[in-house]
């Protein structure tokens, strides 16, 4: 049995415990200091709470870091002083890189950078694992790789490729939920009540995508077979084309990639 503990229990953090709430041999643990969000995770999931960062940094093999940036340096500095080689840290946070995470945690134990996005939470995520520089062991590499493989798909990329990564899947579902609300409110629009919209959109979505997942054809040829000559579909994607609204989702996430390379430290 391996332990499995948490810094920082908000958002992510805790999309990833319960994500793995159900993998069998791990025991899950974790501090945050906002304690109601201990408290829903004790109530909800196999889950300790501990009393500090330290605790979990002593208590735990992988230790998921899942603070927001700006916290990084910190925390890695009171915790390095429990962390020894057969431990792993699992940093989360955007934007910082490999050689910062080993120099805030003066190289007391292999880290590894991780782009994660928030579907993890139902099991659908997809994690970009960096193991560049990792002095992590061919077992640790296996072990992690399995680890956020039971909650998605775990990639492991090179650590130049992590903005991009970030900027399409990390910060993905948030152009996906962009896009559903505006539909929604179409919907609502055109007389549906917000409930049924919803629903609605919903099962828009889940099933375009099982189509397009299980489809051997392109997604433009998807697209053609709703847009029938003279039809309502075409009339509705060429407005989105004369309003550019492909490019405008192109220059999103660009925009998305810029930022991160501005945050990179
Ligand atoms: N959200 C996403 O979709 C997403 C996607 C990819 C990567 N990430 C990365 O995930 C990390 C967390 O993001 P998030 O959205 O989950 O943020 P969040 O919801 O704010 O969660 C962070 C949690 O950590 C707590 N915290 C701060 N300092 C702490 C400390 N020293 N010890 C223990 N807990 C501490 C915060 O408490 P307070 O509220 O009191 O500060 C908060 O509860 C970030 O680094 C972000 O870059 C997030």
């Amino acid at each position: 049995m391996k332990t499995f503990g948490c810094i920082g229990c908000g958002n992510m953090g805790s999309a990833i415990l319960r994500g793995l709430a159900a993998k069998e041999g791990l025991a899950f643990t974790g501090f945050d200091r906002n304690e109601n969000a201990l408290a829903a995770l004790r109530d909800d999931i196999n889950f300790q709470p501990l009393a500090s960062e330290k605790d979990v940094a002593e208590k735990a093999d992988y230790i998921l870091l899942a603070v927001k940036p700006d916290m990084v340096e910190a925390v890695l500095g009171k915790i390095a002083p429990a962390l020894t080689r057969d431990k792993v840290v699992i940093s989360i946070a955007a934007g910082v890189s490999q050689a910062a995470l080993k120099e805030y945690s003066k190289k007391a134990c292999p880290v590894v950078r991780c782009m994660p996005n928030t579907p993890a939470m139902v099991g659908e995520g997809i994690f970009a694992l960096c193991f560049e520089d990792a002095d992590l062991s061919d077992e640790h590499q296996t072990a992690i790789q399995e680890i956020f493989g039971t909650i998605g798909q775990a990639l492991v990329l090179e650590e130049k490729k992590f903005n991009a990564f970030t900027a399409v899947a990390g910060c993905g579902p948030a152009y996906v939920f962009h896009f559903m609300e505006a539909v929604v409110e179409a919907a609502v629009t055109v007389g549906f009540t917000r409930k049924d919209a919803t629903d609605m959109v919903i099962k828009l979505f889940k099933g375009s995508v099982k189509l397009a997942d299980e489809s051997d054809q392109h997604l433009s040829v998807l697209r053609e077979m709703v847009c029938s000559p003279a039809g309502v579909t075409i009339a509705a994607v060429n407005h989105l084309d004369r309003t550019a609204v492909r490019g405008n989702i192109i220059d999103a996430v660009l925009e998305a990639r810029q930022r991160g390379l501005e945050m990179s430290k």
